[in-house]
């Protein structure tokens, strides 16, 4: 069966990543970028996720799957799948934006796949807390983020945290919601990859609401750090003295819109459960949007390998836990170690 794949933002930082890997790794796939601007090719389709006038050419050139890889906060693209029966692969979603899709989706008459990709890298995260144990049996789960301020970065992603940074979340605690706030909460944590010990602190992701909601793990936390200790003291700073609640949209922008030339990105996932403690520690040496950009491929690749039937999911739903680590596993710049 032919399959015709569009990236939405396919010209962005993981936009183009995807399609890099994705064409490489299946050269019989048609794969279609859609962007504001258009492109020089046919492949290059104009595309505003702010206009559903613009999408009348996904049905033109027979689109089986949208992969959605650039903010659109009214889900325009997310009704013009379910309406039209498109697979839709969705990585952008930061957690309030993710329930209010996802639930959505939920209610509506669901004739193709939809996927749910926005956790941490992808959506890859609860996947592998599933290698560490059944989920039925999970007390607790811990995930510790380094990010280094040299990675690349795309534009959109630095919007995420200069609209984010100020709006209090929720981790879990005993299965029950707890209102916290970016950078506050510090933990001491010693990274595996030779990085050693550094103060976490909190930071929203979906995967706080998908490993409690979803997979019913009643402890969830998600601590951050940066590579350079300085920063990560003066973003806690920032929080704690109500910093960012001054600043405007444009400042904030500007605190988070650093992208540098590439450096490694590592998350660590620390399960508690009956017997005791498990952790899987990850690591991208090609950064965030390489490991980003892999996940969406590994979720694509599977909805196109097997009959997953027409649905609502999370990414890591579409996977068996071993094999989706299996195939991290084999990709030449990732990293995994686990340790009882
Ligand atoms: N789940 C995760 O782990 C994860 C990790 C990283 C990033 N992300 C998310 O992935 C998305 C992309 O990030 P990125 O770093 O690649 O950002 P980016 O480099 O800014 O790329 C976004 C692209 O979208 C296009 N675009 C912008 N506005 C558009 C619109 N209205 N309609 C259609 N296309 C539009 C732009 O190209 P044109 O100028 O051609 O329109 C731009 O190249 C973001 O939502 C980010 O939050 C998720």
């Amino acid at each position: 069966m032919e399959q015709n794949i569009l990236i939405i933002g396919g010209n962005g930082l993981v936009g183009k990543t995807i399609s890099r890997i994705l064409k490489s790794r299946n050269p019989h796939l048609t794969v279609f970028i859609g962007g504001r601007k258009g492109g020089k090719t046919d492949k290059d389709l104009r595309i505003d996720v702010t206009d559903p006038s613009s999408f009348k050419v996904i049905s033109d050139k027979k689109i089986n799957l949208i992969i959605l890889s650039v903010n659109d906060k009214e889900d325009h693209v997310l009704r013009f799948a379910i309406d039209h029966q498109i697979d839709y692969l969705d990585i952008t979603k930061p957690t309030p934006a993710l329930v209010k899709a996802y639930d959505m989706a939920a209610q509506s008459d669901v004739n193709s796949r939809v996927v749910f990709s926005s956790g941490w890298m992808g959506g890859i995260v609860p996947g592998l807390v599933n290698t560490l144990s059944g989920s039925n049996d999970i007390e607790e789960v811990k995930v510790f983020v380094y990010y280094s301020v040299k990675d690349l970065a795309g534009e959109s992603s630095a919007h995420f945290m200069a609209e984010n940074v100020a709006v209090p979340f929720n981790h879990y605690q005993d299965d029950k919601p707890v209102s916290v706030r970016h950078f506050l909460n510090t933990e001491t944590y010693n990274f595996y990859f030779g990085i050693g010990e550094r103060s976490a602190y909190n930071f929203d992701v979906p995967d706080l609401y998908i490993l409690n909601k979803v997979e019913r793990i009643p402890g969830v936390s998600v601590k951050m750090t940066y590579n350079s200790k300085f920063i990560t003291w003066l973003l806690g700073a920032f929080q704690y003295l109500r910093i960012y609640h001054i600043l405007s949209l444009k400042e904030r922008k500007m605190i988070f819109g650093s992208s540098g030339n590439g450096d490694q990105a590592v998350f660590e996932i620390v399960v508690k459960d009956k017997t005791g403690q498990k952790k899987l520690s990850l690591r991208s040496m090609k950064g965030q949007a390489e490991l980003t950009a892999l996940s969406a491929v590994l979720h694509t690749e599977e909805l196109l390998r097997n009959p997953h039937e027409n649905n609502v999911y999370f990414s890591h739903q579409l996977h068996e836990p071993l094999s989706l680590m299996s195939q991290l596993h084999a990709y030449d710049s990732i990293n995994i170690n686990i340790t009882q």
